[in-house]
């Protein structure tokens, strides 16, 4: 079984927390990115998602959530699968795409970064 709920750090050194899943599969959290694409400081960020809760999920749901970054005008959205690995330990693999604002129409095809990032669940010390 794969759960969603508490605190994750990924490939690049980005931390979240994410709180209680809700009957319907509605979440929200908080997200501190390791990175930037801009020059302003990084600050914590809100992140709203959903799980799917299909009986076909087997313990292992795919969900999605949005980013709102509080500290840049662009916004990420993410969607993943949450897995149990061959060691039992639960991974959060993910793709996101990164909409930056742009100021005119003109700018729109460079305006979408895309990746993936790899979440394992941050241990806490008690
Ligand atoms: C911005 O630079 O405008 C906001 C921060 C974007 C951080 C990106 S989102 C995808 C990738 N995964 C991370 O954990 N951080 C970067």
């Amino acid at each position: 079984q794969c759960s969603l709920t508490g605190r994750w750090v990924n490939d690049l050194g980005s931390n979240m927390t994410i709180m209680a899943v809700t009957a319907n599969g509605i979440f929200s959290g908080s997200y501190h990115t390791a990175v930037t694409a801009t020059s302003n400081e990084i600050k914590l960020s809100p992140l709203q998602g959903s799980m799917q809760k299909s009986p076909n999920q087997k313990g292992q749901p795919t969900f999605g959530f949005t980013v709102n970054w509080s500290f840049s005008d662009s916004i990420t959205v993410f969607t993943g699968q949450c897995f149990v690995d061959e060691d039992g330990k639960e991974v959060l693999k993910t793709m996101w795409l990164l909409r930056s604002h742009m100021e005119n129409i003109k700018n729109d095809w460079k305006a979408t970064r895309v990746g993936i990032n790899v979440f394992t669940r941050l241990q806490s010390l008690e």
